[in-house]
């Protein structure tokens, strides 16, 4: 049984994650998502609530697992005996650091194989820092991030929640 991990900030999670979380699914014997601990960029939610929301949009696909790392995604790739590490490719502008990064992963790690997916055409252009502006703006962001995920950047936004 192949086990992929898909990596990345989440921050948060919208429908261009999902698709290729759903398509990866049927893909692998078992996705694990993992949000990236990750000193660089600063995020509006916490890990916690990064966890949270990805686990309520992915309950309905029984082959996913939801998890945080801080580290190298290449020692959490052997820590989960996974063999796969998933990304998406959106367009011509991640080509560049996607190449640098499978290159160093797989230095790190021989065993290491990144594997990308497409996402559906209607999200190519999708960026979590693009729905969290959209939303700070009072911008419809309702086709691009699942319902509950609507709910808390709105929430969060408005600063019932505490950023
Ligand atoms: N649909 C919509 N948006 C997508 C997307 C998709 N399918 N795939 C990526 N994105 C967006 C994200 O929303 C994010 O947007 P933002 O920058 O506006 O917030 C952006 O593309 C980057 O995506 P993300 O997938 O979160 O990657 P990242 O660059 O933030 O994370 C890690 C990269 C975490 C996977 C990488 O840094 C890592 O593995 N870190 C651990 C340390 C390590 O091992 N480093 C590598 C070897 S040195």
């Amino acid at each position: 049984m192949t086990r992929a991990l898909y990596p990345g900030t989440f921050d948060p999670i919208t429908n261009g994650h999902l698709d290729i979380i759903q398509r990866a699914s049927q893909l692998f014997g078992v996705v694990d998502v993992v949000v990236a601990v990750n000193t660089r960029k600063t995020s509006l939610f916490s890990v916690e609530e990064r966890l949270e929301m990805i686990r309520e949009c992915t309950r309905h696909i029984p082959n996913v697992e939801v998890l945080s790392h801080a580290g190298l995604m290449v020692d959490c790739l052997r820590k989960r005996n996974a063999q796969v590490l998933l990304r998406g490719l959106r367009a011509v502008s991640d080509f560049e650091y996607e190449f640098q990064m499978a290159l160093m992963n797989k230095k790190l790690d021989p065993v290491c194989e990144t594997v990308y997916l497409m996402p559906s055409e209607k999200y190519t252009y999708l960026a979590s820092s693009l729905v969290r502006e959209l939303a700070g703006l009072g911008g419809d962001i309702s086709e691009f991030v699942p319902a509950v995920v609507e709910a808390r950047l709105r929430r969060k936004l408005s600063g019932s929640e505490g950023v």
